[in-house]
C-alpha cells in the first residue's frame, strides 16, 4: 500500500518503520523542511523515507495521522486539497474530540480511529525507541470506514497485535477515563504514575472515574464504575515507573492534551447538563499552568 504517516513523532516513527519493513511504500509528512526523513528504530540500521512530497499524499491509499489531537486540524487543513477523496484516513492519538472536524472536512473519505498501547519515545529527531510492546485497536468513524476492516490485518502484519473493534467509541471512552484519572494528577503533583496508588489519592481517583462513568452512561454506554476504577489501578500498576504524557508535556512546557482528555469530558458533560466538578478543577489547574506557568501558582 501507499502510506503517508503525518507526524513522525515517537508513535508515528514506530509505525512508519514497521509499515516500511512490512513492504509498504511509506513516506512521512512532517514540520521538517527536508525532502527525506531518516529514521532509526532501536538498534536497527537507519531507513530513509520521502518527506513532505505532495505526490505521495495524492497517491496515498492510507494516511495515518499520528500528531497530537490538538494538531490534527492544523496538520490536515493546509494539505486537504492534496488528499484524494477515496484515501483512508486513520487518526491515532490520546484523547478524543477530533472526529467532528474529520467528518466535516473529509466526508468522502473512509475515516478510522485507532488506539494503541505501544510505548515509544524519541531520543533525537532520527532515533526512536520502542519501549513497550502493546496492542492496537482500530475502528470506523463513518460508514465508509466500516468497509476497511482489512486495515486491522495490514497493521497487525506490520506491528502485532492489532484488532478491529466494532465498538471503538467504547474503547476510546474507557481510555479517556484512564487518561482523565492519571494524566492531570501526575502532571500537577509532578509524580510518576505509580505514586497514584498511594491511599491519599484514592478518593480523588474514585470521584474522577465516577464522573466519567456518569458521562459515559448518558452517552449510552453500559458502564460498570468499579470495573472502570479497577482498570485505572491496573494501568497505574503496569506503568508505575512511567511519567504520563501530560506530565512530560507540562514538565517540558509544551502544550498538553488536556483539551482533548478532560476538556472533551467536560464538553460532553455540558451537553447533558451534568456537573463534573472534580474533573473541572483539574482541568482549570492544568490550564492555569499552561498559561501562567507553575511558578506563579
Ligand atoms: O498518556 C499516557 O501517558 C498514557 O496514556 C497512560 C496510559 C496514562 C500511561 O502513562
Amino acid at each position: 500500500m501507499n502510506i503517508v504517516v503525518i507526524g513522525p513523532g515517537a508513535i508515528g516513527s514506530l509505525w512508519a518503520y514497521h509499515l516500511h519493513q512490512a513492504g509498504h511504500r511509506v513516506s512521512v509528512w512532517s514540520t521538517k523542511p527536508h525532502s527525506y526523513f531518516k529514521l532509526r528504530l532501536d538498534e536497527s540500521p537507519a531507513i530513509e523515507l520521502a518527506n513532505n512530497q505532495p505526490r505521495m499524499l495524492q497517491q496515498a491509499d492510507l494516511i495515518l495521522v499520528t500528531v497530537k489531537a490538538w494538531q490534527v486540524e492544523q496538520a490536515l487543513l493546509p494539505i486537504r486539497r492534496e488528499i484524494n477523496p477515496e484515501t483512508m484516513i486513520a487518526v491515532m492519538h490520546n484523547g478524543m474530540g477530533t472526529s467532528d472536524f474529520l467528518i466535516k472536512h473529509f466526508s468522502t473519505n473512509p475515516l478510522l480511529v485507532a488506539k494503541t498501547t505501544h510505548g515509544a519515545y524519541k531520543l533525537s529527531d532520527q532515533q526512536t525507541c520502542h519501549t513497550g510492546k502493546g496492542h492496537t485497536q482500530i475502528g470506523s468513524l463513518n460508514p465508509l470506514g466500516e468497509q476497511c476492516q482489512f486495515l486491522s490485518q495490514v497493521l497487525a502484519h506490520a506491528l502485532p497485535e492489532c484488532g478491529w473493534n466494532d465498538n471503538i467509541q467504547l474503547a476510546l471512552w474507557n481510555k479517556l477515563a484512564i487518561n482523565c484519572a492519571i494524566n492531570p494528577l501526575t502532571a500537577l503533583h509532578n509524580i510518576k504514575n505509580g505514586e497514584l496508588a498511594a491511599p491519599s489519592f484514592k478518593q480523588q481517583l474514585t470521584d474522577l472515574v465516577s464522573e466519567v462513568a456518569s458521562v459515559m452512561t448518558l452517552q449510552g454506554f453500559d458502564v460498570d464504575e468499579s470495573q472502570l476504577l479497577a482498570q485505572v489501578y491496573q494501568v497505574i500498576d503496569k506503568t508505575a515507573q512511567n511519567y504520563s504524557s501530560m506530565h512530560q508535556d507540562i514538565h517540558h512546557q509544551r502544550r498538553s492534551e488536556i483539551d482533548y482528555i478532560t476538556g472533551h469530558l467536560l464538553s460532553v458533560a455540558k451537553l447533558h447538563n451534568l456537573k463534573t466538578p472534580v474533573n473541572q478543577k483539574l482541568y482549570d489547574a492544568i490550564k492555569h499552568i499552561e498559561t501562567v506557568g507553575r511558578n506563579h501558582d
